[in-house]
């Protein structure tokens, strides 16, 4: 299958995975999504990529190397059931500070739970909105992340200029997000997993392979690499930067408020 990718010019907004949809109505079918999935979020996750989102969200973190001091604050948004706050906070040796935003309240409910459970409330709370307007004074945070997160959100500039704005001067952004398969080989056994297994074992754990067949659809038509790399300079960031973890599968991107 031969999918082109969207490029820095634009055009996430109004494709919900390979469907054409009107600009304001891509944020309600990906909430659609995740109101359905929420429950099964976790176990999906494990499910579609073998486990191996952990280790992606490890490398996340050792990257982003969190000091263990109390006052620093880190906003993870599109942060959902919480797995990169958890690691952050546990990083920190319990110092930091981290606010999980989310435009999805049964995601962040779950979040919640895990929090509560993991005895991790005090250094963890929740925030209800959208990655494109935060509710936020400008220079608020020591780090912005986003994992798996900003594929999904209609107006990627905006959710960019608005991690730019909320973060302090010297403030550290992080995206950890699927990209392209840089690999010969691997680029089709990924592809022929993406699309059939994936919507089915969907539909198995779920009763609804449709959510998981947008999840791979949409990240078919992520910006690569490079053109996501532009993206995030033309925010406004510096010294960019990205590696590629397992061929390509998922790259994570980090850029610097100098
Ligand atoms: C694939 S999940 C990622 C969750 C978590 N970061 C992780 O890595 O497991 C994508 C998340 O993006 C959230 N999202 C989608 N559009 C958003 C927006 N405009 N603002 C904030 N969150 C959004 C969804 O509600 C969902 O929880």
């Amino acid at each position: 299958m031969s999918v082109e990718r969207t490029t820095a010019a634009g055009g996430m907004e109004t494709s919900y995975g390979f469907k054409r949809v009107g600009e304001g109505e891509k944020q309600s079918l990906v909430n659609d999504v995740f109101h359905k999935v929420a429950n099964r979020y976790d176990l999906m996750n494990d499910l579609m990529s073998g486990g191996l989102h952990r280790l992606w969200k490890d490398a996340m973190v050792t990257w982003l190397n969190p000091p263990k001091r109390a006052g620093w604050k880190v906003l993870d948004v599109a942060g959902g059931t919480g797995d990169i706050a958890f690691r952050i906070v546990d990083a920190s040796h319990g110092n930091a500070h981290a606010t999980v935003l989310d435009i999805n309240g049964s995601m962040l409910a779950v979040g919640r739970d895990r929090a509560e459970k993991k005895g991790l409330s005090g250094n963890i709370d929740f925030v209800e909105a959208n990655a494109e307007e935060l509710p936020f004074t400008d220079a608020t945070f020591d780090a912005y992340t986003i994992a798996f997160g900003i594929r999904n959100v209609p107006h990627i500039h905006l959710a960019l200029s608005e991690a730019f704005r909320v973060l302090k001067p010297g403030g550290r952004f992080l995206c950890l997000e699927f990209s392209e398969v840089e690999m010969p080989l691997l680029d089709k056994v990924y592809e022929a997993w993406s699309f059939n297994a994936i919507p089915r074992i969907g539909k198995m754990v779920t009763g609804d392979g449709e959510p998981y067949s947008y999840l791979v659809e949409s990240i078919a038509k992520f910006p690569n690499q490079a053109n996501f790399a532009s993206m995030i300079t033309h925010a406004g960031f510096d010294r960019v930067s990205f590696r590629n973890y397992s061929g390509g599968i998922a790259a994570l991107h980090s850029g610097w408020k100098l």
